[in-house]
This record gives structure tokens, sequence and C-alpha cells, in this order.
């Protein structure tokens, strides 16, 4: 058995060891072991500007970052031993890295855990960064291609949840293309004050030690475009700043909105009452007690995981609230909110690109549920005004027709013209028109309508963004 390392961080000052239950109550390793990668390149860079210092000699330096390479190699094989009793994920390495190397015990000289948790969160966010904005691209594709798949498809659209007016299929899942655009975009600009570099920081006011804050930024690529280093400007502020990670959660908790919303469209749009689609078999659940059931419950559970991103991103927010500068062990609460967020939202997005993949259309129910001629009111409306009658008088007229057609019984478009034109008389023999089904969305090519010309360019841009990302990842 290894011999029981004593806690660094009490050594020399404390008589006395931690309960076991505060030991339980305290660590962190648990939870942020998922940083070592990142922990063990910030020790690396850190050794790498020591040695430029002078505080490290070139054999301490190598035999250091030789240290730090067994350690890595350790922690991926499973072979390491996390010990709670040294609390959290850097005291861990950093103890195992001394009991190795002699040299270990300088490698902490200028730096404290608290600009290297900083530090470590930053990294590995930068890097969830881009693996969200992937998934993203995946999910934007996954959408493309079944409205590709279905481009003729028309359904009714909805506002307050009914029917409104005719659109099509592809339209209604390029909205939501659109909305994973901005949340791409989003991850995009949280990427910019992540990637500041908060190591010399040190507790909370720097070090005496005149250490090369640039040179770690720059090794760490914390660069902006022109490639300068991005260093945090305030000590106290980067030890205490988790805006970042507040920006994370809530760029993670409007992409979990959205996927809400998809997935709230696919349980309607699956159900019995619309049929307008259906789930592919892996992507559906039996019930325990009903043979029968065919349950959307990926689709439920996506709905329901935004309710604990959004809480996450609420913890994160109330964390922070009224915390006295610089950092508090608070903070290390931090961390479980943010890994919780990245992984539920990938899950999220990932499952439902995959279920987007297998869905069946139902075109004939699209646009049984789409015929009916009452959808095309306003369009009724707008012909009147064509003819030179104020809106608001053809709205009414439109009203007392559509009165009329129920009251006999009758669909809007079996009104004879007699009618029509006892109701204005602006109805002309050209009326029915109005109702021709090939017709219905082609009137409707303004940028951003469901026309099928407008539908179709939208396709083939957001082909061309997509294979560009592709191209770039
Ligand atoms: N485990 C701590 C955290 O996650 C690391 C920093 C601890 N710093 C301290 N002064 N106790 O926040």
């Amino acid at each position: 058995m290894k011999k029981k390392a004593s806690p660094p961080a009490r050594s020399g000052r404390f008589a006395q060891a931690p309960a076991a239950a505060v030991t339980a109550f305290t660590e962190s390793v648990s939870f942020d072991w998922r940083l070592w990668k990142q922990d063990l390149l910030g020790s690396m860079v850190h050794a790498t500007m020591l040695s430029k210092l002078g505080v490290l000699t070139p054999a301490e330096h190598k035999a250091i970052v030789r240290g730090l390479e067994a350690i890595g190699r350790d922690i991926a094989a499973g072979r390491f031993t996390w010990r709670p009793e040294l609390e959290d994920v850097h005291m861990n390495i950093e103890a195992e890295l001394t009991r190795r190397v002699p040299a270990g015990a300088k490698l902490h000289t200028g730096r404290s855990r608290n600009d290297q948790v900083a530090l470590d969160l930053r990294l590995w966010l930068r890097e969830e960064l881009a693996a969200q904005q992937a998934a993203l691209r995946r999910l934007q594709t996954a959408l493309v291609d079944l409205a590709e798949r279905h481009v003729g498809v028309i359904l009714p659209g909805y506002t307050h949840l009914q029917r409104a007016q005719p659109v099509s299929l592809a339209h209604h899942l390029l909205a939501y293309v659109e909305m994973f655009e901005r949340d791409h975009a989003r991850l995009g600009d949280c990427f910019a004050r992540v990637n500041v570099c908060p190591l010399g920081a040190g507790a909370l006011a720097g070090s005496t030690l005149p250490l090369d804050r640039e040179l770690v930024a720059r090794l760490l690529g914390f660069v902006d475009q022109q490639g300068r280093p991005r260093v945090c400007q305030n000590s106290m502020d980067a030890v205490s700043d988790r805006d970042f990670a507040v920006e994370f959660c809530a760029a993670a908790a409007l992409i979990a909105v959205h996927l809400s919303r998809l997935a709230e469209d696919l349980v309607l749009w699956s159900s019995s009452e619309f049929g307008f689609i259906r789930l592919a078999d892996a992507f559906t659940t039996g019930s325990s007690l009903m043979p029968q059931k065919r349950n959307p419950d990926v689709a439920e559970l996506t709905r329901g995981k935004a309710g604990r991103v959004i809480g996450n991103l609420t913890a994160l927010l109330t964390l922070l609230k009224g915390l006295p500068m610089t950092y508090n062990r608070d903070l290390q609460e931090d961390k479980e909110r943010v890994f919780d967020t990245a992984d539920t939202v990938r899950a999220c997005v990932e499952v439902t690109a995959a279920m987007l993949g297998q869905v069946t259309v139902n075109a004939t129910a699209c646009a049984a549920a789409a015929a009916d001629p009452a959808l095309l009111a306003t369009d009724l409306a707008e012909y009147l005004v064509r003819r030179g009658v104020p809106f608001r008088q053809a709205h009414h007229a439109v009203g007392l027709a559509v009165a009329a057609a129920e009251k006999a019984g009758k669909r809007l478009d079996q009104l004879s013209l007699a009618e029509l034109q006892a109701i204005h008389c602006a109805f002309a023999g050209d009326v029915l028109e109005v109702f021709r089904p090939d017709r219905v969305l082609q009137r409707r090519e303004l940028v951003g309508a469901p026309g099928p010309q407008q539908v179709r360019r939208q396709l083939a841009r957001w082909r061309k963004v997509l294979k560009a990302a592709t191209v770039k990842a």
C-alpha cells in the first residue's frame, strides 16, 4: 500500500487532521478530476515559465514535465488513485508529482489553487464550447436533411395552437435551424470571454516574483485574433470571476429551451391527434401496462431536461450573488453545474439529431390538416385589398363569409359568388383562385416567407453554411 499522503494545504499550520466527515464534505476531487488534462497542461506551462525565470533548473523542469506526462498516462489508463483527503484534482496531481519527482515541490511557486482552478475551468470550457458548437452543426444538418427530404410537404402553421396559415414542413424546421444558429454564435461570443488567462493572479494579489504572465498565456493559446496574449487585467477579478461560466450556462439554457420546443413539436406531431410524423421504434418506448403504446420518451426527456439546465444557471447565479471578494470556497460549487449543463445539453443535442434522422413524415395527414380553406381567410382578405378594399373592411367581410359558411355547413371555398358578393361587392369571378392548393405557398415569396422558392433558397444557404463549417472543423 502506498504511504498515506498528508494534505499539503494543511502542512505546517495544522496540528489536527480534519474529521472524516469534513473531508467528505469539502472534497471536490470526486467531480473535478475531470479537469486533469487541463491541470496537467497548466502545470507544464507554468513550469516552463518558472524555468525561464530560473526558479527551476533545466533538469528540474524536464523532470517535472516528464513526471506530469507519466501521471497523465496513469490517469488515462485508470491507474491513478484519487485521494479525497487531498481535496481536489490540483492537490492530488501535485502531491503525486512531488512523491515521484522532488522538484515537484517547486511547482506551486507563484501560483495558488485560486488562479489554478480558474485556469483549468477556462481551459475545459474552451474545449467544451467547440464540442457544443460541433454538435449544434450536426443538429442543424439533421434538420436541413429532414427538410430537404420533404420539401413539398405542406402543413398548418399554428398560433395559440390553433391552425393559422399553411406553411411548409421545411419552413417550420428551418425556424429551428435559425435558433440553433444564434445559439452557435452565442457560444462563440462566450469563447471570447472564456479565452483570457488568469494565471499569475495567485491567491488574489499576484506575486512578488517576476512571473511572465504573457508567456504563459501565449503558450496556453490565450491569444486574440492577432495572436496577442490575453491575460486577466485585475488579479482580484481573475480569481473571483465566474461570469464566463454563467455565460456558458446561459447560452446552454437557451439551447435547452430551443430543444424543448422542438421536442414538444415532435411529441404533438407524433400523437394520434396530429399524426404528422412517426418516430422510429428506436426512439420510442412501450408502456409497462398498455400494450398499444409507443411513447415519445426521448423527446419528452429532452423537453424535461431543459428544467435542469435552467436550474443549473439559476444555481450558478445564486452562488455568485452577494459573494464577497475574492475567492470563497462557495465557488467550488460551480463545477458540477457547469459539467452537468455541458453533459446534459450535449446529450440532448446529439439524441435529437439522431432522432430527426429517423423521422417518417405522413405527407397526406399534413396536407389534409392544411387543406381547410379557412386557413386561407387572410389570403381572401388580401384578395379584397388588392381590389382596393381597406384591410379593416376586408377583414370584416371575410369574417362574415366565414360565419356564413359555418352557418350553411359549408367550407369557405364552397360559398357561391352570389353569396360572397352579398357580403362584399368587390368579390369577383376569380375569387376561387385564392383556394387553389398549388398556389397557396407560391403567393408567399417575401424574404423569410414559406414560398417554395424562398425555402429552396434558404435550404441552399444552410447547405453552404453547414458545409463550410464541416470543412473548417
Ligand atoms: N477545490 C477548490 C475549488 O474547486 C480549488 C480551489 C481551492 N482554493 C482554496 N483556497 N481552498 O474551488
